[in-house]
């Protein structure tokens, strides 16, 4: 089959269009055939190298996380889907590779796709629901009239956590650049910080919860905006011991996140703040619940472009522009 693969950890170097072997499956396998596949920013720094201690994939290895697509073949002990289905998933990490015509995935990975979206649609929520889901659902528990703060309300993620923050009943702020306002409004955002324009550690106060997705300065000055008890949660870092713990890392690399914590960790406690790093994870039962928030109107996918299969490094490239409004998705038939 046709795939997008990585020869080679390398900053910026382009995936081959290739021949590689069909998917073998499992008895608890769903064979799909892929419509349409979503990026991420995390392609990307997958194939630059820097997820290697993490998630040690050996090159020539098939990109991608999000997928759409229609189920071809089922595994014998597969129970909740069949040959014709049309679903969309993420897959767990260890066996992604949605850059290609087909894949084999874990049942309890995958989802039936909403039947109000497209397959370009499907295949851009997965990732980021998921992310936002275990974010505000799981972690933050947030509840009805507690305030959030969401950065980067215009991104992947954001534009996703702001609907669903919305849907939870919390007031949000958001901070995204002058030409993303009117985007962020449309999607439920109540308090919109202008980071050209204004500096949002000096405007917000009193947030029970920050969902940050930037690096930088942005995680320790989100301490600003926080009430004691709330709740710093980091998804671009740095990580902490209770991630490398739940990943089941060697104590070098459980000592290396304690450290690159530290400071965050204790500047948080210092205030009565709970720092956590998240890192997402597959799970169909979630992206099914997502899915009646999407066939209820409740939530909706943002598309920045939808790109040719064929043109997939284009797109992984404008994804790494960090400019993109929404979801990037690559269509395959
Ligand atoms: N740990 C996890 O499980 C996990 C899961 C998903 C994503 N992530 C990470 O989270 C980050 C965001 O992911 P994503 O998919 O949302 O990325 P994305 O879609 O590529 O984000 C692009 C958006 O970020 C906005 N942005 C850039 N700089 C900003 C700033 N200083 N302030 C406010 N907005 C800014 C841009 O808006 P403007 O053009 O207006 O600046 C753009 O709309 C990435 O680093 C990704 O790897 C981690």
């Amino acid at each position: 089959m046709k795939a997008f693969i990585v020869d080679k950890y390398k900053k910026g170097r382009a995936l081959r269009l290739g021949e590689m072997p069909d998917p073998l499956l499992t008895d608890t396998d769903v064979l799909v055939q892929i419509h349409a596949a979503g990026l991420n920013p995390l392609d990307a720094k997958i194939r630059d190298g820097v997820f290697k201690p993490l998630l040690p994939y050996r090159p020539p290895f098939i990109l991608g996380h999000d997928m759409a697509g229609v189920v071809t073949r089922v595994g014998p002990k597969v129970r909740g889907f069949k040959v014709g289905d049309t679903v969309f998933a993420r897959p767990r990490d260890g066996r992604v590779g949605t850059l290609a015509e087909a894949i084999a995935i874990h049942e309890a990975d995958l989802a039936l796709k909403p039947k109000n979206l497209s397959m370009a649609e499907a295949a851009a929520i997965p990732l980021v629901g998921l992310t936002a889901w275990q974010a505000l659902v799981e972690q933050a528990k947030l509840q009805k009239g507690q305030k959030i703060l969401i950065h980067a309300g215009s991104g992947g993620v954001g534009t996703f956590a702001i609907q669903l923050a919305k849907h939870l009943g919390a007031t949000v702020a958001t901070t995204t650049s002058t030409t993303n306002v009117d985007l962020v409004k449309s999607l439920g955002a109540d308090v919109v910080i202008d980071y050209k324009k204004q500096d949002f550690s000096k405007v917000l106060s009193g947030y029970d919860v920050v969902l940050n997705s930037l690096e930088g300065d942005t995680p320790e000055k989100s301490l600003d905006v926080l009430k004691q008890g709330g709740k710093l949660i980091s998804i671009s870092g740095p990580p902490d011991p209770e991630f490398a713990r739940q990943q089941g890392l060697n104590g070098v690399l459980r000592l290396l996140m304690r450290l690159l914590s530290f400071n965050i960790r204790r500047k948080a406690r210092g205030r009565g703040i709970h720092y956590s790093f998240l890192f997402m994870r597959a799970d169909g039962g979630q992206v099914a619940q997502i899915t009646s928030l999407i066939e209820a109107g409740i939530i909706r996918p943002v598309m920045d472009q939808v790109f040719p299969f064929e043109a997939t490094n284009e797109a992984l490239a404008y994804v790494e522009t960090g400019r993109s409004k929404g979801k990037v998705v690559v269509a395959l038939c």
